[in-house]
């Protein structure tokens, strides 16, 4: 397998983090972006001794910034072999008829507007790469399975599976492969942004029981991104052995 670089969108926490680590481990160049740049330069602080780190201090939801980002790419991390859209949120996990409209319109803007903002930018790049290069989505359970609190998160990420799906048509012929990768519950900042805040909720969420670590995940993406040039895994569900699905609800009377 030829290396190329890895570019990681949300490198500043969770899933994104851990997955710099895993590709730094195996010497893979590292493109990490995020909009926390104290985070960014302490993790290329961290990771320069095992490979070479540039990072890019940027918000997903801005196209043009976004463009531009790549655009200012060094020419040695310029040729992009995986790119892992992986920067996201759940917003406002209470019942959709009280959310604010703002919170709806954030997910959309990062989870989607976002994601394809990265995607059109580097395509052109990953095309060039060819054969071995891939995208890897962050989907989620929540594209697949309807579950009390995930309007508009869960719809964003059916988003996510059917664009990575369409992609492969599209992208058929030039050796770029395309997966959703799909986790359940992992314990991550994740739950901490959804609440804005609340430490304690967080933490209630994942007592007591075992979720996935953001390094489970960055496995996972590592397996998708060395996997023989000719294998695509179009979609990849992985939850914790300890969470499964409940009975449909029912409304009754009284
Ligand atoms: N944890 C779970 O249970 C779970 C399950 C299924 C899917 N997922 C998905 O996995 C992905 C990673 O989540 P995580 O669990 O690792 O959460 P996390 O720890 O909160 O990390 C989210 C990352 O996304 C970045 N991000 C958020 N908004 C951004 C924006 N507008 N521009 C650029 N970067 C942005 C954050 O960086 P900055 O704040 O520094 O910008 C952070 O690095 C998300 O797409 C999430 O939906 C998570």
């Amino acid at each position: 397998m030829t290396q190329g670089v890895v570019f990681i969108t949300g490198a500043t926490s969770g899933f994104g983090r851990a997955a710099a680590r895993r590709f730094a481990r195996s010497g893979w160049p590292l493109v990490l972006t995020g909009r926390r740049s104290e985070r960014l330069h302490t993790l290329k602080q961290e990771l320069e001794g095992q490979t070479r780190v540039h990072t890019l201090t940027l918000d997903v939801r801005d196209a043009e910034a976004v463009r531009e980002a790549v655009e200012s790419l060094p020419e040695a991390f310029g040729s992009i072999r995986t790119l892992i859209n992986n920067a996201g949120l759940a917003l406002a996990p209470e019942p959709a008829q009280r959310v604010a409209l703002e919170d709806w319109h954030t997910m959309i803007d990062t989870n989607v507007t976002g994601l394809v903002n990265v995607t059109h930018a580097l395509i052109e790049r990953l095309i060039a790469t060819g054969s071995g290069a891939s995208i890897i989505n962050l989907g989620s359970i929540a594209g697949q399975w309807p579950y009390p609190g995930s309007h508009v998160y869960g719809a964003s990420k059916a988003f996510v599976q059917q664009f990575s799906y369409n992609l492969r048509c599209d992208l058929l012929g030039t050796g770029v492969r395309v997966t959703d990768l799909a986790p359940g519950i992992a314990e991550t900042e994740f739950t901490l942004v959804r609440t804005k805040g609340d430490q304690t909720a967080s933490d209630a969420l994942y007592r007591d029981t075992t979720p996935l670590e953001a390094a489970d995940i960055a496995e996972q993406l590592y397996y998708i991104a060395t996997l023989p040039d000719h294998i695509n895994i179009n979609r990849l569900e992985v939850m914790p052995t300890r969470q499964a699905w409940s009975p449909f609800a029912v409304d009754r009377d009284g």
